[in-house]
């Protein structure tokens, strides 16, 4: 406890990226780095603990990037809540907080942009167009200002994941991506900040996406090898479910492509996305 409060009073919460630049290139070497867009839950946290315990240094990013929204009601709506941030990343024992204005992200005239390839026009790309063109612009531009040794993300954004593993590679960054298991409700719900926009009702069914995803893993472990079977039966459970509105797709594809797969041998992500009223959600399971 003492030695959290020690940590937490130094917390640096800066605004612009010269300043950050700075601070980051006088900062303790190794140095970690939790992009976020605020909203701060268990599963972030589990990020921040973890960036703590691999560098001497850890920097969180605060920033809710308008350039992977395609829906402006969505953007808008998007839950925000800094000072309650703070307050968690200081308890946490972060040394320095990121927050930009979009005008200092995006300044006038701002034009250049990272397009990751085929990877990000399947599954979320391809209900959500522009939303990677969007994350690996940021994610670039983050990591530019901070120049990371270590950067954490959460296995519940899986293509994310995958997609930002590309870009570090095809663009030879030279950043070690850490990748932390998704943090659930008891009742299996993935922790995200969109869930405070769930109504009580919607909030009782949400938990039907983890338990199909589930029941994917369930029937590969007991030998179902088919593709085409293993998507079937997550939808079937997905169509039970009468408070889910609409199921924009269900995928069991290879880890490296995100092509869907015919035959389920190797190791595999099994994730889907559904809409309960205005409200996107989105989940994944591994299977190896
Ligand atoms: O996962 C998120 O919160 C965002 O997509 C990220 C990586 C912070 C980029 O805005």
């Amino acid at each position: 406890m003492a030695q959290a409060q020690t940590i937490s009073d130094s917390m640096r919460v800066i605004s612009t990226n010269s300043e950050m630049s700075q601070a980051c290139r006088e900062a303790v070497k190794p140095i970690g780095l939790v992009p976020t867009m605020g909203a701060l839950h268990a599963g972030h946290l589990s990020l921040v603990d973890r960036a703590r315990a691999d560098n001497l240094t850890v920097a969180v990013s605060i920033f809710v990037n308008p350039t992977q929204f395609g829906d402006k009601a969505d953007l808008e709506h998007y839950p925000r809540d800094l000072e309650g941030d703070l307050e968690l990343l200081r308890r946490h024992g972060v040394d320095l907080v990121y927050a930009p204005t979009v005008d200092e992200v995006y300044p006038d005239g701002f034009d250049t942009w990272v397009d990751v390839g085929p990877l990000a026009e399947k599954l979320e790309g391809l209900h959500r167009p522009g939303h990677f063109r969007g994350v690996a612009t940021v994610v670039t531009k983050l990591f530019n200002v901070t120049q990371p040794n270590r950067a954490y993300f959460g296995q519940k954004d899986g293509q994310q994941t995958v997609v930002i593993q590309k870009l570090v590679r095809d663009l030879d960054m030279g950043v070690e991506l850490i990748v932390m298991p998704t943090i659930r409700e008891l009742d299996g719900l993935a922790l995200s900040s969109r869930n405070v926009q769930l109504s009580p009702e919607q909030r009782e069914a949400a938990p039907v996406l983890y338990r199909a995803l589930c029941q994917v893993h369930t029937l590969w472990m007991n030998g179902e090898h088919n593709g085409d079977t293993l998507r079937d039966a997550a939808r079937e459970l997905l169509r039970a479910e009468a408070r889910v509105d609409l199921i924009d797709y269900v995928s069991v594809a290879g880890m490296m492509t995100l092509s869907e797969l015919k035959r389920v041998d190797g190791r595999a992500m099994a994730s889907a996305a559904v809409r309960m009223g205005s409200i996107r959600l989105i989940d994944n399971i591994i299977l190896e």
